[in-house]
C-alpha cells in the first residue's frame, strides 16, 4: 500500500529534496564510524543479515547499519561504500522500488516496513541512522524505542532533523507564498506529548528520553547546491511545504509561483550555474545501553 505524502515521487525527491538531506550523510557515517569496528569481539561468528541466507558472502570485520526510512538509499549506499553491511527500510513501497534498483544498491537489503513495529530481531545490528526520518513520523518516541530494540547493546543510532528556525529555503518559499497568496493546508504539529523541540539539546533529550545513553548531538553547516530545475521539481511532486501549497494551489497559482521562483533564483545562484544555500540540520546519536 502506498504510504501517503511519499507516495510515488521517489524520482523528483531525488533530484530535489533527497538531494538535501544527502548532504548530511558523511557526518551521519562518521557519527557512527566507530561503531564499525567494535561491532563484537574478532572471535565472535558473523551474524547474516536478517532474511539472507547464512551462508552469503559476509565482509569480515563489518558491522550492520540498519538505515531507517532509507527514502531513495542514498545513506544506505554510501555506508555500503564505507564498509557497513547494510539492510534498510522505508514504509513507502514506491521509494524502496527507486532505492532497489539503483545501479549501485548491489548486496543491500531493502525493505518496506513501517516503524515502529519494523520486522527485524531484536539487537541484530550493530549500528542505526535516521536520517531526516523521525521528523516524519507521528510517534517519534515509539519510533525511537523500535530502533533501540533492534540495536545491539553499546551500538549506536544517529538521528537528523531539520531545525525549527528561518533558513536560506525556507525565506524563499515564503516569498513566494506571500507574493502568490499560495497556501499550503494547515499544518498540525504533533500533540505535545509526543513532539520534541528540533534543537540540538531537543533531539539530545528526546534520545535520553527513548533510553540511549553516551547522547551527544551537534550542528551539521553546509553549503547545498542545486540546480534550478531540479529543486523546482520536488516543489511539483508535492514535497515540503512548499510542495503542499503547490498541490493546494490553481493552475494559474501554479503559474504565478513558477515566474515568482524564476525571479529570484538569480540572485541566489553562484558562478557555476547552480543555486546556493547556507543550510544547517541537527544530528545526535546514542547509544543502547549494555544491560
Ligand atoms: C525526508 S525522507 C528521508 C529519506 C532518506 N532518509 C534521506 O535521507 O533521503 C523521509 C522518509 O521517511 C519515510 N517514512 C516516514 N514515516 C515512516 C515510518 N513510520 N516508517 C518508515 N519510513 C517512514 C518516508 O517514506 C520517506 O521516504
Amino acid at each position: 500500500m502506498a504510504f501517503a505524502e511519499w507516495a510515488d515521487i521517489a524520482g523528483p525527491y531525488d533530484r530535489s529534496f533527497g538531494a538535501l538531506c544527502a548532504q548530511t550523510i558523511p557526518a551521519v557515517l562518521e557519527e557512527l564510524g566507530a561503531a564499525r569496528f567494535e561491532a563484537r569481539p574478532a572471535d565472535a561468528p558473523q551474524r547474516p543479515l536478517a532474511g539472507t541466507p547464512a551462508d552469503a558472502p559476509q565482509r569480515a570485520g563489518s558491522g550492520v547499519l540498519l538505515d531507517a526510512g532509507t527514502g531513495t538509499g542514498a545513506l544506505a549506499v554510501a555506508a555500503a561504500q564505507a564498509g557497513w553491511r547494510v539492510q534498510a527500510f522505508d514504509a513507502e513501497p514506491s521509494m524502496v522500488d527507486f532505492a532497489r534498483a539503483r545501479t549501485d544498491a548491489g548486496g543491500i537489503r531493502f525493505d518496506v516496513a513501517r516503524m515502529p513495529g519494523v520486522p527485524y530481531p531484536d539487537a541484530s545490528v550493530d549500528a542505526v541512522a535516521a536520517n531526516f526520518a523521525i521528523n516524519h513520523v507521528d510517534h517519534p518516541r515509539d519510533c525511537l524505542a523500535d530502533l533501540r530494540r533492534v540495536l545491539r547493546p553499546g551500538g549506536r543510532l544517529a538521528a537528523t532533523v531539520w531545525p525549527w528556525e528561518p533558513t536560506p529555503t525556507g525565506r524563499l518559499w515564503r516569498e513566494i507564498q506571500e507574493e502568490t497568496g499560495a497556501r499550503p493546508p494547515e499544518q498540525s504539529r504533533l500533540p505535545a506529548g509526543s513532539d520534541f523541540e528540533r534543537t540540538e539539546d531537543g533531539l539530545a533529550g528526546l534520545l535520553a528520553d527513548c533510553g540511549f545513553i553516551e547522547v551527544r548531538a551537534r550542528r551539521v553547516r553546509f553549503t547545498w547546491r542545486i540546480d534550478v530545475d531540479d529543486l523546482w521539481s520536488g516543489v511539483e511532486a508535492g514535497i515540503a511545504v512548499i510542495g503542499y501549497a503547490w498541490r493546494a494551489a490553481d493552475e494559474t497559482t501554479r503559474e504565478r509561483m513558477r515566474a515568482a521562483y524564476d525571479a529570484r533564483t538569480p540572485a541566489l545562484t553562484g558562478e557555476d550555474g547552480l543555486l546556493q544555500f547556507e543550510m544547517s540540520a541537527v544530528l545526535a546519536s546514542g547509544a543502547r545501553p549494555v544491560e
